[in-house]
């Protein structure tokens, strides 16, 4: 099947799987453990009811939102995801372009493959960077000068990341970082000719072998090197104390991502932060955690209004993103689905999945009696 026939952001992930070998498809598909956060993300959600309004007049709406001083065209933009390339080649690069022609924002993740400046260059759009930070003030302070010289205009700190998560379903395939050329995963991706040629064959004559090219806590490290190394010298250190440090390096918005309890909110206020991302990163990190739509409505109410709150783990419709809107997020974030566009077709494909999304928002919008997503509120849902 063709992207162009998907009708809906799960058609695309059947296409990408099909497409992209059995490893990569899990290594972006899956979650920790048992899967139970990642499947609780979609559970929870369905738990979360509309009480849609009657008779109003909803013939001419609106679906933009304005976040630091920006107005976006859709209250959803494209959460960051590390190693995008082993799924499209340069997937940093469509995914950003193609958030850019939607005008919803595109959030970089410092695990990319590809340098920040060339995707800053990319597109002439807003353009938000994900960083897990290492504790080392200096190399720190190099990275928030180096982003702010690119033109990155807010700073997304994951916290959620303090060691590796133990994902099975990886080590089960062979595909785990740093990455190791077993025959199981030669054997995976010969079997897939076209992200052989298209995806693995274009990246290594591009680039030779990949680095990550924005590492906070290392020189450009290969992919075949120690990942693991990268991550302990992010979370693990970094603490509140850190983020009051960084407030003072980095002045433009600055957001922790990974916050479920409403303490970590507080302390974010404390810290003069301007927002967090509420998340349990995909269900990807702490198998048993709480589904982002659970914790919103006292996150929301330990910021006070002091923060912008954002929402990711599990959106995949329109209404599931009016749902966290109207329990009081500002935008809600995607992953895996625009990956999956990536991999289906490209920048185009990540295009179609945008437009999709934007379409049922806007149809929900309309079935809700609402003109905006600003007239949505808590009263509009219930929680079973
Ligand atoms: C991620 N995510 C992630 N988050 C982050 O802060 N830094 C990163 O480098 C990555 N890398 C990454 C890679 C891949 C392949 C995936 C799927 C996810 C988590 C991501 O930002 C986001 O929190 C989740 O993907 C949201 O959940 P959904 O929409 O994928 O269900």
């Amino acid at each position: 099947m063709n992207y162009r026939h998907a009708l809906n952001l799960f058609d695309l992930e059947s296409i990408a799987r099909k497409r992209l070998p059995a490893g990569v498809y899990g290594f972006i598909a899956g979650g920790a453990q048992d899967d139970r956060t990642r499947d609780n993300n979609r559970a929870a959600i369905d738990r979360v009811r509309f009480k849609p309004r009657g008779l109003v007049d909803i013939s001419v709406r609106t679906q933009d939102v304005t976040l630091f001083g920006h107005r976006f065209s859709s209250p959803f933009g494209i959460a960051p995801m590390g190693i995008a390339g082993i799924a499209h080649f340069e997937a940093d690069i469509a995914l950003a372009r193609a958030a850019a022609r939607m005008n919803v924002p595109f959030v970089l993740s410092n695990m990319a493959t590809v340098p920040m400046e060339a995707v800053a260059r990319s597109c002439d759009s807003v353009k938000w960077l994900q960083v897990y930070m290492p504790a080392d003030r200096e190399r720190a302070a190099r990275f928030a000068a180096r982003a702010g010289a690119a033109g990155f205009q807010a700073l997304l700190v994951t916290i959620d990341v303090p060691v590796g998560a133990n994902r099975e379903n990886n080590q089960r395939s062979g595909f785990t970082l740093p990455l190791r050329l077993s025959p199981r995963v030669i054997a995976d991706g010969l079997m897939h000719p076209r992200w052989l040629g298209g995806v693995l064959a274009r990246t290594l004559l591009a680039t030779g072998v990949p680095r990550l090219e924005n590492s906070a806590a290392h020189d450009r490290p290969s992919i075949l090197a120690s990942q693991s190394a990268e991550l302990r010298a992010s979370g693990a250190t970094i603490d509140w104390e850190f983020m009051r440090w960084l407030r003072d390096q980095w002045r433009l918005p600055l957001l922790v991502k990974g916050v479920l309890h409403e303490a970590d909110a507080r302390q974010a206020v404390a810290c003069g932060l301007d927002g967090v991302v509420v998340s349990n990163h995909g269900g990807r990190q702490l198998d048993g955690a709480a589904a982002p739509i659970e914790v919103l409505p006292r996150i929301v109410e330990a910021a006070g209004g002091k923060l912008v709150v954002l929402a990711d783990s599990g959106f995949r419709r329109g209404g599931d993103i009016l749902k966290a809107c109207a329990l009081g997020a500002g935008l809600v974030l995607c992953g895996r689905p625009f990956l999956f566009g990536a991999a289906a077709g490209g920048e185009a494909g990540v295009l179609h999945a945008l437009q999709l999304l934007k379409a049922e928002v806007d149809r929900d919008l309309a079935m809700m009696g609402a003109t905006s997503i600003d007239a949505l509120s808590p009263g509009d849902v219930i929680i079973r």
